[in-house]
């Protein structure tokens, strides 16, 4: 299991790449089963799965560590059994508790052992848990059968360029109604975001900036990550809205900026007329991990934060303090490491 494999770990960039085992539960007369390591990466599922057809799945993203002297580590996935149990309550499907959330991603990191990147080559490995409603349902209604999987994948910087500055611009579509399900991650969240991500990759940007659809002033998301920005007397200030997708990169950054940097921290309502107070933005997840933002474009005029093609200062030492809690160089905050 644990034999060599010949990956090239610096050119990864955030591709699927199959590996040799996944994690696979069913929920059946009410229950989970124990669940077990599957080698085939394909689903055999009734053509009438509420997935299919109604958008009864969701999905969470973690990710994998190799610490200096060999180890393995996720951050923090209780957080994400958490979150994962909240999307479940939105749409009517049977939660995972977490401890079986957190046993199965220990056991598929286990299990692919050699595609956890080696320390130091910037490549981690992406765990991706999801949750689909199957089995022979026609009518709008939750299904009576589920499947709980976790399948991983070695992975590299997902904006190009890693901690180089890019480019957004802020798009006319909405991400998420007000009361709607942008809290949850849903699928259907990212299916409506697959053509204003196109629009701005055409247009020369990374990606788009979401702004709140109610009254379309405030900052949601960036693309799939969500925004901070530094103000000029060194805030760390961060959107809140009930729509937004609840970023546990985010939360972690929150602490960080706090605890670690001694900064002031605000979540709260960011107008998208108010870049000037900012001196530094990034994007943050834990597929972005801090990708920090170039420029955004809106209305036509592009407003640049720092620098276009430097990453600034206060972005890189949060990047810097994030990187070395995950990869076990720095301590952790309690309770934010889990060895695998
Ligand atoms: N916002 C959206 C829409 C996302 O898809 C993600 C990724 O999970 C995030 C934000 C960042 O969340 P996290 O830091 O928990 O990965
Ligand atoms: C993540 O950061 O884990 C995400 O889910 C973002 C994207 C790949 C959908």
């Amino acid at each position: 299991m644990s034999a060599k494999v010949e990956i090239d770990w610096g050119s990864l960039s955030f591709e699927y790449k199959k590996t040799d085992y996944r994690y696979i539960s069913r929920w059946e007369n009410g229950k989970w089963d124990e669940g077990k390591l599957i080698e085939d990466n394909k689903l055999h599922i009734s053509e009438s799965s509420t997935a299919l057809h109604y958008g009864q799945q969701c999905f969470e993203g973690l990710k994998a560590y190799r610490t200096k002297s060999g180890d393995i580590q996720l951050f923090r996935p209780d957080m994400n059994a958490a979150r994962m149990q909240n999307t479940c309550r939105r749409i009517l499907m049977p939660e995972v508790p977490t401890e079986k959330f957190v046993d199965a991603c220990r056991q598929v990191a286990k299990a692919n052992e050699k595609y956890v990147p080696p320390y130091g080559t910037g490549a981690t490995l992406y765990l991706r848990p999801l949750v689909i409603g199957v089995g022979d349902v026609l009518g709008v209604k939750p299904a009576d059968e589920y499947l709980f999987v976790v399948f991983c994948s070695p992975v590299g910087p997902y904006f190009k360029g890693g901690m180089t500055p890019v480019n957004f611009n802020v798009t006319d579509y909405d991400r998420a109604a007000p009361n709607g399900t942008g809290a949850a991650k849903v699928g259907g969240n990212y299916g409506g975001s697959l053509l204003p991500h196109k629009m701005a990759v055409e247009a020369g940007f990374a990606d788009c900036i979401y702004l709140d659809p109610a009254s379309r002033t405030k900052i949601e998301e960036v693309g799939a990550a969500n925004f901070f920005g530094i103000t000029r007397d060194d805030k760390f200030v961060t959107p809140y809205s009930e729509s937004i997708l609840p970023s546990i990169t985010k939360y972690s950054l929150l602490k960080i900026a706090e605890d670690y940097l001694g900064m002031e921290v605000q979540e709260r309502d960011v107008y998208i007329d108010e870049l000037d107070e900012f001196k530094e933005a990034g994007a943050c997840g834990t597929a972005a991990v801090i990708t920090p933002i170039g420029g955004i474009e809106y209305k036509g005029k592009m407003h640049v934060f720092h620098s276009t093609t430097e990453v600034g200062p206060v972005t890189k030492k949060l990047y810097e303090t994030l990187c070395a809690i995950q990869l076990g160089d720095a301590e952790a905050p309690e309770g934010w490491i889990f060895k695998v």
